[in-house]
């Protein structure tokens, strides 16, 4: 892809961002998604669930795996493990993009660990990691990424790119709000054209991501210097916008049939299914499917008929026969 080809993907977004939902993703557009975020030290001590989120299937996207940790070492050793597929229960149908580096995650348990976003409190142990991890991609012949938030509490994001960037990143991705912020108020966009601008002269490539649900959202970053944008919440229960986002011949308030979004949500469930079993599945695609069907007519009594659905059949059945 030459590099001056705007580019859209799907944002990690752990408990979301699997196999089945990156096919879909991929289906409707997305140039690449990026995993769930797999802990370092959980892949180096051999656990099988955190092996299981590396799992790349046919008819993906390019898939960019995601880690996270503190410390420079155990980072590269997961890096180097996840490139050369050399850990118990890799299975690649293609081999990972790219390496991510997660700088961004506010969830309490992780920035207690000096994880996440509170990477951003310590410069020289981020840029200690990211030259790490980027010596591993380097060797593979991938690019190594990082992704990030504003700042703690407050906006420090164009000095720690220019950090991240000097250290090593090939490309970064800013959420643009704060740790503090959580999931809200708004992103402010305005902050991605600011960090731009601090990485402008080292080509680096800035994501621009926070609350893109249209293609106007999408342009306000692209109009600040981003060369690409990311997209989380929004594609939870809407994969079309990728297709929306990439075609400005598609309307945009038009909602897809209603035939086109149940045979999708069954495809979805049956593909989790495939991929984590009948029980598993079933039961994580009860809120997953929500999204799907979020705002329509009869969405509470067919969420609550999916809640006691315990069989892929079952599940069918109840989405077939919803009347909207
Ligand atoms: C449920 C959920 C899980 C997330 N998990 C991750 C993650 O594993 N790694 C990461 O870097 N960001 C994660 N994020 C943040 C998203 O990638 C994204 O930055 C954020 O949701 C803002 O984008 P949006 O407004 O398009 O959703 C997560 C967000 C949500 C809502």
């Amino acid at each position: 892809m030459p590099n001056n080809t705007i580019q859209y993907s799907l944002a990690p977004m752990a408990g979301f961002t699997d196999a089945a939902f990156r096919r879909i993703c991929g289906s409707f557009g997305a140039d690449y998604a990026v995993s769930e975020m797999i802990s370092a030290v959980a892949l180096t001590r051999d656990d099988r669930k955190t092996a299981e989120l590396a799992k790349i299937t046919p008819g993906e996207p390019p898939v960019v795996l995601q880690i996270f940790g503190h410390e420079p070492e155990v980072m590269a050793r997961a890096a180097e493990m996840l490139l050369s597929g050399d850990y118990r229960g890799c299975s690649y149908a293609a081999p990972p993009a790219g390496i991510d580096i997660n700088m961004g995650c506010p969830v309490k348990k992780i920035v207690s660990n000096g994880e996440g976003s509170a990477l951003m409190l310590d410069p020289d142990r981020a840029a200690r990691i990211m030259t790490a991890v980027r010596e591993v991609c380097e060797r593979h012949g991938v690019p190594a990424s990082v992704k990030f938030r504003l700042g703690w509490d407050s906006e420090i994001s164009p000095a720690f790119a220019r950090r991240m960037a000097e250290a090593g990143a090939q490309k970064i991705t800013l959420h643009c709000r704060t740790r503090e912020q959580m999931y809200a108020p708004s992103a402010d966009p305005t902050a991605a054209a600011r960090a731009v601008e601090a990485i402008r002269d080292t080509g680096v490539p800035l994501v621009g991501n926070g609350d893109i649900a249209s293609r106007g959202d999408a342009q306000v970053y692209l109009d600040g210097g981003c060369r690409e944008v990311a997209i989380g919440r929004a594609a939870l229960g809407d994969p079309w916008l990728f297709r929306r986002l990439k075609n400005p011949a598609e309307p945009e308030d038009v909602r897809p049939p209603l035939d086109e979004v149940k045979r999708l949500v069954i495809a979805f469930v049956a593909d989790v299914v495939r991929e984590k079993g009948e029980e598993r599945g079933v039961h994580e695609s009860r809120s997953r499917a929500a999204y799907f069907i979020r705002g329509m007519r009869g969405s509470a009594a067919l969420r609550d008929r999916l809640n006691h659905a315990e069989t892929l059949e079952e599940f069918s059945h109840a989405v077939e026969a919803w009347e909207a």
